[in-house]
């Protein structure tokens, strides 16, 4: 009788210690939801709470944190936002995301990711449509749409302090595409959560969202941002000494944003950004007829007016870098491959594109620890290629 008990138990013991250690394989990495988020407000588009993917930092970079924000564009209008909602990637809601994979700058791997690759390193997941940058008390109940990215941001910060990240040392805010524009725009931000001694810098990737002219020598986009931060009610969470001088929708440009941001940024953009090129410059609205639909869908179908078009928007967009200012604690890799982020793909981190002979992962590497500065923009290779 005791020994059929005490089977039981042992059996009832290894099965725990089994989910248990299941468990503690899948934390590593998945999604943590913060439910606490909601009586703050600080709710995704649809409500849900907000979320963070962790992978833990080990040997000497237990006190290292980077922080990467997912992209995903933006939502400008009630229909665009009601339907981000429902979106299966999650950008909408954190009931619907998927799980994130850490590769490139996000890798545990010392021979894929050499600086980072033992910091504890975060996924922000994006899910408020406006880069982390909206705040509006009011719910639209009608639609059940609430604008709280700021909000977000603050609790996913605050959040990551308490399991740790107020002991950093070193701290590195990234992000690709849309969450490259929310590591600029909330980079100062960042760096007020740190005491001074904190070494804390951002990265950019793709993020560099330039206002340019468009083919059909206007500026179309610019509405779009307009839209976004109005809906948002992001103004407020803007730079104030852009939005003092200029419409609010305009201080989303980094452009316009980045002389007023004083934390140490690294710009790392193509100058042939595929999503700027086919958004910005070949946006519909400049594009009518449809005339640079293939070009900018495959570059060997560009005519040979195509390619200068394109090469003026390089200028355009160098130009655009240039009014970011350039303070020395500024890092740059700006190269010429037709892509759109960098970081997050193993192979763009760190082999198939180098600029001085240096690649992307080695360049953000000497400029974080300021081994080197690193300003590089291929002035070689002028024409849009694939990398
Ligand atoms: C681009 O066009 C070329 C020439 O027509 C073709 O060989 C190639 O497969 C195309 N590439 C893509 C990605 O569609």
């Amino acid at each position: 009788m005791f020994q059929v008990r005490s089977r039981e138990w042992l059996r009832y013991i290894v099965t725990v210690c089994v989910i248990l250690f299941l468990k503690l394989e899948t934390l590593e990495g998945g999604i943590t939801i913060i439910e606490s988020a909601v009586a703050k407000g600080a709710v995704c588009l649809d409500g849900s709470p907000p979320a963070y993917q962790i992978d833990k930092g080990f040997g000497d970079g237990v006190n290292n944190w980077l922080v990467h924000i997912q992209g995903g564009g933006w939502c400008h209008s009630i229909e665009d936002c009601v339907y981000r909602k429902t979106m299966d990637n999650g950008l909408g809601s954190s009931k619907l995301m998927p799980e994130l994979y850490f590769g490139g700058i996000l890798s545990n791997q010392q021979d894929q990711n050499p600086s980072f690759y033992n910091w504890n390193r975060v996924i922000m997941r994006y899910c408020d449509g406006a880069s982390f940058t909206g705040d509006v008390e009011e719910v639209d109940t009608a639609n059940n749409l609430y604008f709280r990215g700021a909000r977000i941001f603050n609790v996913i910060v605050e959040e990551l302090m308490s399991i740790g990240m107020k002991n950093a040392q070193n701290a590195l805010l990234s992000g690709c595409s849309a969450g490259g524009l929310a590591a600029i725009l909330n980079c100062d931000k960042f760096r007020r959560f740190f005491p001074s001694d904190t070494r804390v810098k951002c990265v950019p990737d793709a993020g560099f969202f330039a206002r340019v002219t468009d083919l059909s020598g206007e500026h179309h986009f610019e509405k779009y941002y307009e839209n976004v931060v109005t809906l948002h009610g992001s103004a407020k969470n803007l730079p104030s000494g852009c939005t003092s001088k200029m419409k609010p929708g305009l201080c989303l440009y980094p452009q316009y944003a980045m002389p007023h941001i004083s934390t140490p940024i690294f710009i790392l953009n193509s100058a042939y950004d595929t999503w700027e090129v086919s958004n910005i410059l070949a946006i519909g609205d400049a594009d009518p007829n449809g005339e640079f639909t293939k070009c900018k869908t495959n570059l060997t179908q560009c005519s040979t007016d195509q390619i200068k078009r394109l090469e003026e928007f390089r200028s355009e967009f160098l130009g655009a870098v240039s009014e970011a200012g350039k303070p020395s604690s500024r890092g740059m890799f700006i190269n010429t491959c037709y892509i759109h982020c960098q970081s997050e793909t193993q192979s763009m981190w760190l082999g198939s594109t180098k600029l001085d002979d240096k690649t992307i992962a080695e360049g953000v590497g000497e400029w974080f620890y300021d081994k080197s500065e690193f300003m590089k923009v291929d002035t070689q290779n002028v024409l849009p290629h694939y990398c």
